[in-house]
C-alpha cells in the first residue's frame, strides 16, 4: 500500500534525478508546507538547496528565531533577510485591507527577487524554485470565489519573474500527509502542528494604520492568547487562535484613573480547511484569563471582546 515512507523515498530519488547537480532556491514562510518541501529537497540535494526567510516585521513573537534554529539545525543553508523597514515603508499610510495585502505581496516579491539575484551572483545559476504547493492549493487555484473575497498572498505562491523552473514535491498530498512527511523528515512537532498564519501577517490584524508601536502591541497580545490556549490544552483542537487590534478606542478605569485605550478582539475558531469555520465555545475561565492578562500586561489595551461570528458570514481574519 501507499505509505508516507515510500513517498519520501520515491520523492527523494526523483528529486535527485531531476535536480542532478543543479542548485535550487526556496522561500520559507515559517509554515508547514514550505518547511516540509524544503526539508524534502534538502534531503535530496543537501547544500545545493538555499533557503530564504524574509523577516517582514509582520511575524509573531519568536518566529524568526524559531525558523533560524530549526533549519540551521537541519544543516540547511538558510539566509534570513531583514526587510522590516521595507514592509513598514510599503504599508505607511495604508488602512484599506486590500491595499495592505497588495503592498505586502508586492514587497515580498521584490525582496525575494533581489535576494535571488544576489544568491545567483554569489553561488552561480539557480535554475529551480521549490514551492510547498499542496493538493488543495492545486484544486483551489482552479477557480472559486475565495480569491475574489480576499487576495491571498502565499509565500509559496510567487509569480516568479526570474525564469525559475518550479519544483513542487507536495502537489499530490493533503495536509495530514504533508505533516506525516514532515515528521518522517525529523521536523519539530511544534512546526508540524502549527496553526495557519496568513502571508500578510500581523498587517491584516492591525486594523487601521500599521506602525511599529501597534505591531509591538499586537505581538504582545498574540503571545498571550496563544500561551493561554496552549495552557488550556486546546492548541491541538482549534484551527487558529489570535488577537486583533480593532483600532476602536474605548474609555476604561484603572486604579482611580480614567483610561482611553484600544479594544482588542480575540478570535478562536474551529475548522477543517479554513473555508468554513465556527467560533470556539471557550471555557469562561480561559476567556477570563486571556482578558485579564491582555489588559494588565499590554500597554494601551483597556478592553477585550470575543468574536462570536462564524464563517460565513464573517471571515476568519478581520481584513
Ligand atoms: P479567511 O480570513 O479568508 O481566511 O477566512 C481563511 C484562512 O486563510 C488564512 N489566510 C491567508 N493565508 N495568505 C495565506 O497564506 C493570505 O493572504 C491569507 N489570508 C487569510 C487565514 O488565516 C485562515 O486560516
Amino acid at each position: 500500500g501507499w505509505s508516507m515512507a515510500d513517498f519520501v523515498e520515491r520523492a527523494v530519488s526523483a528529486l535527485r534525478r531531476r535536480l542532478d547537480g543543479a542548485r535550487a532556491l526556496c522561500a520559507l514562510s515559517g509554515g508547514v508546507d514550505s518547511a516540509v518541501a524544503a526539508a524534502l529537497v534538502h534531503r535530496a540535494i543537501g547544500s545545493r538547496l538555499v533557503a530564504v526567510f524574509v523577516d517582514t516585521g509582520l511575524l509573531r513573537e519568536g518566529e524568526v528565531e524559531e525558523v533560524r534554529s530549526t533549519f540551521s539545525g537541519l544543516g540547511m543553508d538558510l539566509r534570513v533577510v531583514d526587510a522590516r523597514d521595507r514592509f513598514l515603508d510599503a504599508l505607511a499610510g495604508l488602512v484599506d485591507p486590500e491595499a495592505k495585502r497588495k503592498a505586502v505581496g508586492e514587497t515580498f516579491i521584490r525582496v525575494f527577487e533581489e535576494q535571488a539575484r544576489r544568491l545567483a551572483a554569489e553561488l552561480g545559476p539557480i535554475p529551480y524554485l521549490v514551492q510547498g504547493t499542496t493538493y488543495p492549493d492545486v484544486i483551489e487555484s482552479g477557480g472559486g470565489a475565495a480569491a475574489t473575497i480576499k487576495s491571498h498572498h502565499n509565500v509559496g505562491g510567487l509569480p516568479p519573474d526570474l525564469d525559475f523552473e518550479l519544483v513542487e514535491p507536495l502537489r499530490d498530498l493533503f495536509k495530514d500527509e504533508v505533516r506525516e512527511v514532515g515528521r518522517r523528515l525529523g521536523l519539530p512537532t511544534a512546526l508540524i502542528e502549527r496553526h495557519p498564519f496568513p502571508g500578510p501577517g500581523l498587517a491584516i490584524r492591525t486594523l487601521g494604520a500599521v506602525t511599529p508601536e501597534r505591531l509591538r502591541r499586537l505581538r504582545a497580545c498574540d503571545r498571550i492568547v496563544r500561551e493561554e490556549i496552549r495552557r488550556a490544552g486546546l492548541e491541538g483542537s482549534v484551527w487558529q487562535a489570535f488577537a486583533v487590534l480593532t483600532g476602536a478606542r474605548t474609555v476604561g478605569v484603572m486604579g482611580d484613573r480614567r483610561t482611553y485605550g484600544e479594544a482588542v478582539a480575540v478570535r478562536v475558531v474551529a475548522s477543517d480547511d479554513g473555508m468554513t469555520a465556527d467560533w470556539v465555545r471557550l471555557p469562561h475561565e480561559v476567556l477570563d484569563r486571556i482578558a485579564r492578562r491582555l489588559v494588565n500586561e499590554v500597554e494601551g489595551v483597556n478592553r477585550v471582546v470575543y468574536d462570536i461570528t462564524s464563517k460565513p458570514p464573517a471571515t476568519i481574519e478581520w481584513e
